[in-house]
């Protein structure tokens, strides 16, 4: 089993090229389900999460190459994505246990082909996590669905058409999926209480460029006028804006002073005003983002919300800057109903937290130490990575195939800016 090792104490200084974003790659890379010509997708970045969507992809049919020789080297890789010929609509359990962002193929796979099967997300460790939203906005477009033996089939095999959606609460996901298949449906279809995530308008970007009609991106109402076909296009994938937003803790945690190459202040502006509200001095050089502490470290109050609110995404890591902070800060989650499993992990190396309902409470403390840690999920593992690099001594943290899901070579880049960290096998 891999393990991370961290000595805690290096101030971080330097640069951190920031990578493509998982969270956008995701729904892009579904995009080429909707047309018979090839999308080529730039600026992914190499993780588990985009291998595991690439096996799915390839179950269906859709051949996945390098494209341009690239695929090695800083900047990304670009992948070649060609559906011409699907063969197969059924998204087995296996592969979408691994990820539930695999119900991202059904909208897609449902406009260009009719009919699609996937296999029910199961529960997830942060909360319930259900798909109601998804579905409720397929048959709005006209979409059957069954759900049999785990699985959810949506068909129509008269064609989908426009229609109107209203989503009770913001989902990215739902929001992301619909969008996708409104594209190829018959007439107009808006979505209300749309997610305004970066993503999505980076989502709506590239189905622009495949010749979907689209307006509204990034705000609460989107209208989708229906082509009868796609083309196929080339997209870079935008930077990742929680990966940015973590390092960004980093610098401030360590007294550092680090470059965000390629990060939009835009992007992440709630976190940058808590980091300022906290100590760091922020300021948007020519390629990225930088974020220096000031000396001082002070505690904040945070409620998670959907865009432009603050992040539920970034909610673990600000905890762990919390728990180092001066005097006393509350975090509520108020997006997922039990993200709070970094909590006790946190509390092993010496955190004071304590979690009433969705609000937990840290007291800042003036130390941290070392100590063996297991991480949960993907964002409470970078939250125990940045506590290690401010403890005393080592701090091991286990299961690291969570953060091998969304950082891309993380050890690599904190190392090259001043960090103690190795990856060893036992
Ligand atoms: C996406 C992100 C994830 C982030 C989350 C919230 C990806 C791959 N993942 O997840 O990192 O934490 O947005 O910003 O982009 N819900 C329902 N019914 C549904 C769908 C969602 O009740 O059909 C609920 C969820 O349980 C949750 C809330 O809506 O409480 C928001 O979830 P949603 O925005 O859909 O998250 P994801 O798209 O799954």
């Amino acid at each position: 089993m891999e393990k991370l090792v961290i000595t805690g104490g290096k101030r971080l200084e330097g640069t951190i090229e920031i990578s493509g974003a998982k969270n956008a790659a995701l729904p892009l890379m579904c995009t080429p389900l909707l047309t018979d010509e090839p999308v080529i997708l730039t600026n992914l970045p190499r993780l588990a999460d985009i291998t595991t969507l690439t096996d799915l992809l390839n179950h269906l049919g859709v051949t996945v190459t390098i494209a341009g020789g690239d695929g090695t080297g800083s900047g990304g890789r670009s992948l070649t994505f060609d559906a011409s010929n699907i063969a197969d609509t059924v998204a087995p359990y296996d592969i979408v246990r691994k990820m539930r962002a695999s119900i991202l193929v059904l909208g897609p796979l449902v406009a260009r082909m009719g009919e699609a099967t996937v296999s029910m997300p199961g529960g997830c460790a942060i909360g319930n996590r259900p798909i109601d939203l998804h579905l409720k906005a397929l048959e709005a477009l006209g979409a059957v669905i069954e759900m049999e033996d785990g699985y959810v089939r949506a068909s129509a095999p008269g064609g989908l058409k426009g229609g109107s959606v209203r989503f009770p609460f913001v989902s990215v996901g739902a929001t992301e999926n619909i969008l996708m298949t409104a594209a190829l449906a018959k007439g107009t279809t808006t979505i209300e209480n749309a997610a305004r995530e970066p993503e999505i308008t980076d989502l709506s970007k590239c189905l622009t460029s495949m010749g979907a009609r689209i307006s509204g991106a990034g705000s609460e109402t989107i209208t989708v006028e229906g082509v009868e076909r796609l083309h196929g296009a080339t997209h870079a994938v935008m930077p990742d804006r929680v990966e940015a937003g973590s390092y960004a803790v980093a610098a401030l945690m360590t007294r550092g002073n680090l470059l965000l190459k390629n990060a939009r202040a835009e992007d992440m502006q709630a976190p940058l005003d808590v980091l300022a509200e906290a100590g760091a001095i922020i300021s948007n050089d020519a390629d990225g983002v930088r974020v220096k502490s000031n000396g001082h470290l002070q505690g904040f109050n945070i409620v998670t919300q959907p865009f432009p609110a603050f992040p539920t995404d970034m909610q673990a890591q600000f905890m762990a800057l919390a728990s180092v902070a001066d005097g006393a800060s509350v975090i509520t989650e108020a997006i997922f109903e039990n993200r709070f499993m970094h909590v006790p992990e946190l509390c092993r190396l010496g955190a004071d937290i304590a979690v009433n309902g969705s609000s937990a409470t840290i007291r800042g403390v003036n130390s941290l130490k070392g100590a063996q840690v297991m991480a949960t999920d993907l964002r409470a593992s970078m939250s125990l990575a940045l506590a290690g690099l401010v403890a005393d001594g080592d701090t091991v943290i286990n299961r690291l195939y969570h953060l091998d899901r969304g950082y891309e070579r993380l050890e690599d880049k904190l190392r090259a800016v001043g960090a103690q960290i190795e990856r060893v096998n036992d």
